[in-house]
């Protein structure tokens, strides 16, 4: 009988179902692994026409990384072209006079102060702004000669920068560069003309990026001892009908089309992937011999911007790139949404893109460049950016721990809300909020900037292991506890004076829960620092509860807190509070039953009607995401309780008749009421 799948939402465990596919996983990264936070040049800047003086940029960095506000181990930003080198033109010719010391100075500024602060500046050369006189007078990335001054300048940053500079980025998002700024035409240069000049720029970008790998190694490596490489943008192509051959295919050409494009020349054999050169012709421009022999291994590390997956199935001809990829995406409305419209939350996604990564490409070295999740209103209580990077930083210690994906750095996008290109200052990617209206641009940081600054700190998702039996529920708690003190923002709190806990209270939770003495401190350590004055109220458990059911959680938060609140006193004391996660994950069958009881006692009065017990599994099938067509309703969950429980036919089921049935019955028991993981063992 496959009836417990309704019940599972009432064990700690079976939140998961909520949450994601599949469970959340404990554990931490390798000790060596970076972390990072990221801006470019052109969203933060401004200042276009000074020499380069930005006092309010250094200060932000000083503010927000230098001084530990976010604890990462590098900073990620891009130098503009044109603060380097303002007339690259001359500049081929007379290799001296051009090179613009504010600059350069400015800079240098930077990386002085990163490393003064023990975080390594990883550097973009060329993050979408082009200077404007190569694009008016060669034509910018649509014609070859542009690979020369791209070179020209990458030599002057490595030469200027490198002795400090470890981590070199060529270019950042080429895909978007070419078909958005020269097919689309959403991004500049504002191009529209998809059949043959999107192909002409990225294949002067993958020459681009040659030839400056080429002279890095030539004439930096050696002494500078850096690495470089690309950094890709790539959303996961999943096909949307997972069983249909076509849509398979659709999904693996269009992964070739978007990331392959530039990740098959440099990573793979030196060339386009074959279904481009199939599908493109005579429009794909050919690499010669010794070209190919420079694009093939041109890398140190594979850079990949993530955010999103989309649902690839196969369409008809059309125009140009889109004719050539055959591809037609679309995403699955039931995913949670951001402040853009292409940037769905879909957390597995992320750790099928680094298999196929880790597959198609020999595993190589990868660091996530970008990730993250925009609004729109900018609020900095933003635990929807939270949920975002917990889950999405979980799918990849996954991707690293259970995969074996050489993943070795993590990068969130954006240190601070920024221009955010065409679509102006409305979407919102930051850690930090800038208030835009204000000459000084003061920044605050979010909550989100306290969560992942967390995650930073216990390098992932350390297992808290406080009672073997009970497996991940604890650990879930514990995690969610440490949100909580982030919303509530503890640090203030810090040096206050606490009540103890009561030797008889600490005694009491011993003998009755599974939590031993040294964790039992830990979580009234927390709790208090919650709630000073000893008690939680019903907003504080929501939030508690946040993590596992998202923006669901409000009908179901609210029976649990009334079944916690043991003495009605509309707030949860410490000792309710432990009781009521010691009955998610307890491996005492009769503490769970009491628990399940006063759960489905929703009127309190000693017995469960049906109704009652039909009400609480509505809100909690609700609440699954997981549905299939086949799953009991509740109607059909509460009658099967009924038959078993309710001995005497009087259509209620005191207390004592649900608990003798189930203690007397194990095969009920673990139908009924056993949690995911000990349903998982058998
Ligand atoms: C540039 O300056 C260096 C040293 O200052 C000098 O050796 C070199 O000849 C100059 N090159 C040009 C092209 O003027
Ligand atoms: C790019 O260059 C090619 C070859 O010169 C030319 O055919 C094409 O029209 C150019 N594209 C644009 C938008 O100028
Ligand atoms: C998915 O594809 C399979 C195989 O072609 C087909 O039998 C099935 O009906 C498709 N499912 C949907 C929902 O279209
Ligand atoms: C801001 O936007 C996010 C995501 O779009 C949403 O989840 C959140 O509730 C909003 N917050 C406020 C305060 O409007
Ligand atoms: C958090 O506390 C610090 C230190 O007391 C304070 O400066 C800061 O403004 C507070 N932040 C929020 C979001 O309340
Ligand atoms: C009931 O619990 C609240 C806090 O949860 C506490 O302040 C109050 O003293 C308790 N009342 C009784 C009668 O135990
Ligand atoms: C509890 O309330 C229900 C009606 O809501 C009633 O039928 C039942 O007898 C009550 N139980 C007790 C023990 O009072």
């Amino acid at each position: 009988m496959e009836i417990f799948l309704g019940l599972l939402l009432l064990t700690f465990n079976g939140y998961h179902i909520v949450v994601g596919s599949e469970d959340f996983y404990y554990d931490t990264f390798p000790n060596d692994f970076l972390w990072g936070v990221a801006t470019s040049s052109y969203q933060i800047e401004g200042a276009w026409n000074e020499g380069g003086i930005f006092i309010i940029y250094i200060a932000l960095i000083k503010i927000n990384v230098l001084e530990k506000n976010l604890e990462v181990d590098f900073y990620r930003f891009s130098i503009a072209w044109t603060r380097i080198i303002p007339d690259p033109i001359a500049y081929r010719t007379d290799k001296n006079k051009s090179l613009n010391q504010p600059g350069i100075d400015y800079y240098n500024n930077i990386i002085n102060e990163l490393i003064k602060y023990n975080i390594k500046p990883l550097v973009t050369l060329y993050h979408w702004d082009l200077p404007q006189s190569l694009q008016e007078h060669i034509g910018g990335w649509n014609s070859s000669v542009i690979v020369d001054y791209y070179n020209d300048y990458a030599d002057a940053a490595f030469k200027t920068f490198g002795d400090r500079v470890k981590y070199w980025i060529t270019f950042n998002e080429p895909w978007v560069i070419c078909w958005m700024g020269h097919g689309s035409a959403e991004y500049a240069p504002g191009i529209k003309e998809p059949s043959v000049t999107p192909y002409r720029c990225g294949h002067h970008i993958i020459k681009s990026h040659a030839k400056a790998y080429d002279t890095y190694k030539q004439r930096y490596k050696t002494t500078q001892k850096g690495i470089v490489g690309i950094t890709m943008n790539s959303d996961t192509m999943h096909p949307k009908n997972e069983s249909n051959q076509e849509h398979i295919d659709a999904a693996e050409r269009g992964q070739q089309f978007m990331l392959g494009w530039f990740a098959h020349p440099i990573y793979k054999d030196g060339d386009y992937p074959k279904v481009m050169k199939d599908n493109i012709g005579d429009r794909l421009p050919k690499f010669t011999p010794q070209e190919i022999a420079l694009n093939k291994g041109s890398f140190d590390f594979f850079g990949l911007n993530h955010y999103t997956t989309v649902l690839a199935e196969p369409t008809k001809k059309e125009f140009g790139f889109p004719g050539d990829v055959l591809v037609q995406l679309t995403r699955d409305p039931s995913w949670t949404g951001s402040g853009s419209y292409w940037l769905k939350v879909v957390p597995w996604g992320f750790r099928d893109m680094l298999n196929w990564i880790k597959k198609e490409y020999n595993n190589p070295k990868v660091i996530i460049t970008e990730n993250g999740i925009t609004d729109n209103n900018g609020t900095t209580n933003d635990p929807h950016r939270i949920y975002y990077y917990r889950q999405y930083i979980n799918q990849l210690l996954k991707a690293v721990k259970q995969d074996e994906c050489n993943v070795i750095g993590y990068t969130a996008w954006c240190l601070l809300d920024t221009f955010e290109w065409n679509r102006g200052f409305h979407e919102k990617f930051g850690l930090h909020s800038t208030d835009f209206s204000d000459p000084t641009r003061p920044r605050t940081p979010k909550l989100s900037a306290a969560a992942y600054t967390e995650i930073v700190n216990r390098n992932g998702f350390p297992p808290v292991g406080i009672i073997t039996t009970a497996s991940s529920g604890s650990s879930d708690a514990q995690n969610f506890i440490m949100i909580l003190l982030i919303l509530h923002n503890t640090s203030e709190m810090g040096n206050q004076m606490r009540k103890k806990l009561s030797k008889e209270d600490c005694q009491f939770l011993e003998e009755h829960t599974d939590f031993k003495k040294p964790h039992i401190m830990d979580f009234y350590k927390d709790f208090m620092k919650i709630n000073p004055d000893g008690n939680m109220n019903l907003d504080d458990f929501k939030d508690f509860l946040y993590g596992f059911y998202k923006d669901k959680s409000t009908n179901l938060a609210e029976h649990y807190f009334r079944a916690a609140d043991k003495n009605k006193s509309g707030k949860i004391n410490f000792k309710e509070f432990l009781m009521f996660l010691n009955h998610e994950c307890t491996s005492n069958p009769e503490e769970r039953l009491n628990w399940m009881f006063d759960l489905f006692d929703i009127d309190g009065n000693g017995t469960i009607e049906r109704p009652e017990m039909i009400d609480i599994y509505k809100i909690a099938l609700d609440v699954n995401e997981k549905k299939s067509p086949g799953d009991p309703t509740p109607d059909d969950i509460a009658e099967k309780m009924f038959e078993c429980c309710d001995k005497n036919k009087d259509d209620k089921l005191t207390k004592e008749e649900f608990i003798t049935t189930f203690m007397e019955d194990p095969v009920l028991f673990a139908i009924f009421c056993r949690n995911t993981d000990e349903a998982e063992d058998k």
